[in-house]
């Protein structure tokens, strides 16, 4: 029998799906399971090798599954388990991996443990949630603030003491200092990988442990105004404590006992503490997500310090990974222009390191717009008014020109952008130059350059608005020049060995150009070349 690849997740291209705004196909302007399975062809011709869905369990959607009422089903809205299982079955038959969203930090409010769990201070279950007496004045425990707005403290008047939430009151964080608690997870885990997940995004994995003495945070000195009010306080005492990689480790090897599966961390962290998350002898998350892309000012020597520093911090043996769009986030599109987004596009593709894309990236959707009257995100609803809002980065795909952009036959639950007659899959899919097929040509490279895949990674100018590099095998390599800005620029083979072919312009128009000793790059263009007699460095 062939061994399953067990570094697939090294090579392969990763893509989330955000189910609800995927693709619809019963109708209700909710996507759901089946809608999934109707766009897998789609999927595989882009390239990807796993998708990753957010949520998709039980919930009364509350944070819009992130709230989990059951750990081990499906919501009716998504679908069935029947469904789910035909999902993963066809995934696997298309060639991709299918991961799961795993939220361990806390459930919804509704799901049974915690119903027990509020139901008197001697319920077994009491301790799988993190409850507190008032403080003396019979306020909140201690000064913990909700990164959706208010106290992280919600009073129970029936048992007279307070439970700790670090999202909504309608998420309450579970106790992962309970051993019980810690195999009710794992046994979820098993559960998913017994039916051939490949493996989970562990949702905020940094925020497991709390400090076991409660402390409050201490006052964060650079608070500004028009920041969301969770960062008046700094989390030292919420997040990021030494125990989490404790109960990390034990999640890997829950995952370790299963073949080639993969733990992938949600992290938002400075880079010297996120890499801290491979664990003690890569013992930890296999890859804990790399965000320093989402908040990068757009500059060649900032994205060339963020990638520098990333290299040098990241621990022998460890894998490196990047992210350039999430659900929490506002689209690349809309942060660096849509102009830069195709230059921003070949950066993802040609670091080094498995990259993640978030669907609708690779059409170039970007914020929507949305109406006062049209918010659904809790985090915009409780802090009004500052941009917090995520509703505008998970808006549905655009499929084609048709009504609802081909993705539902009703009213998407959230507005479409009013570009999806042009900007939609079915149109750029035509267009020969358009973003989508700069997507497929560069996923398309990487899998087939092992530069791409697995060469070093060699800096070699950050100057204006160049940011130029090297991708180098034992045999072979690769220069990657982007022109962050909109003049166009030259290099000349003092700054770069250049001499070479050009295999591919982000305007998908110069492939086979012969580069002797200088290349003229566009405002907004970036180029790949092969260089001929690269030395191995
Ligand atoms: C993560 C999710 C986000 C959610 C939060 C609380 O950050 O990505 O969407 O609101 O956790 O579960």
């Amino acid at each position: 029998m062939k061994q399953p690849d067990e570094f697939w997740w090294r090579h392969g291209v990763f893509y989330q799906i955000y189910p609800r705004s995927f693709q619809d196909s019963n109708g209700d302007g909710v996507g759901d399971l089946r809608g999934i399975i109707e766009r897998l062809p789609y999927l595989v011709s882009l390239g990807i090798d796993a998708i990753w869905l957010s949520p998709i369990f039980p919930s009364p959607m509350a944070d819009f599954g992130y709230d989990i009422a059951d750990y081990t089903g499906i919501d009716p809205l998504f679908g069935t388990m029947a469904d789910f299982d035909a999902l993963i079955a066809a995934a696997h038959d298309g060639g991709l991996k299918l991961i799961l969203d795993l939220v361990p930090n806390h459930t919804s409010d509704q799901h049974p443990w915690f119903l027990e769990s509020r139901r008197s201070r001697d319920n077994p279950k009491r301790d799988w949630y993190i409850w507190r007496d008032p403080n003396a004045a019979g306020g909140p425990p201690n000064n913990w603030l909700s990164e959706f707005g208010g106290s992280a403290w919600q009073y129970d008047a029936a048992t007279g003491q307070y439970y700790y939430h670090a999202f909504l009151a309608q998420q309450p964080d579970l106790n992962w200092r309970n051993p019980e608690v810690r195999h009710a997870i794992h046994e979820v885990m098993r559960f998913w990988l017994r039916k051939g997940v490949d493996g989970f995004r562990v949702d905020v994995i940094w925020h497991l442990i709390k400090d076991a003495e409660f402390r409050d945070n201490p006052p964060n000195p650079s608070f500004r105004e028009g920041r969301p009010p969770h960062e008046q306080i700094l989390p030292l005492r919420t997040t990021d404590q030494v125990e989490v990689h404790d109960a990390i480790a034990e999640m890997r090897r829950v995952i370790d006992e299963f073949p080639a599966r993969v733990l992938i961390g949600e992290i938002y962290l400075p880079t010297e503490r996120l890499v801290t998350y491979y664990g003690r002898e890569l013992g930890g998350a296999h890859l804990p997500f790399n965000f320093a892309l989402l908040s990068a000012p757009w500059n060649a020597r900032a994205i060339e310090k963020i990638i520098h520093d990333y290299e040098a911090a990241l621990p022998q043996g460890a894998w490196p990974n990047w992210v350039l769009g999430n659900h929490d986030r506002p689209r690349v599109a809309s942060r660096v222009g849509q102009d830069q987004a195709r230059v921003a596009t070949m950066l993802l593709l040609t670091l080094r390191g498995t990259p993640t894309l978030y669907y609708g990236d690779e059409i170039g959707m970007h914020q929507v717009a949305i109406a006062p009257g049209q918010v659904r995100d809790p985090f915009e609803k409780n802090v009004p008014g500052i941009g917090v809002g995520r509703d505008g980065c998970r808006t549905p795909m655009q499929w084609d020109a048709g009504r609802f952009a081909g993705f539902s036959t009703s009213t998407p639950w959230l507005p479409l952008s009013d570009d999806f007659v042009h900007e939609n899959v079915v149109n750029l899919q035509a267009d020969a130059r358009s973003i989508l097929n700069l997507y497929k040509a560069l996923i398309g490279l990487r899998s087939n350059l092992p530069e791409l895949m697995i060469g070093s990674y060699v800096p070699v100018a950050a100057q204006g608005d160049l940011l130029i590099y090297r991708r180098q095998s034992e045999v072979d390599a690769l220069v990657i020049a982007l022109n962050l800005g909109d003049q166009p620029t030259s290099i000349s083979s003092e700054a770069a060995a250049l001499r070479g072919e050009i295999l591919i312009s982000t305007f998908l128009d110069r492939r086979g150009e012969k580069i002797k000793d200088t290349v003229d790059l566009r405002g907004n263009e970036g180029v790949i070349i092969g260089v001929l007699g690269a030395q191995p460095g």
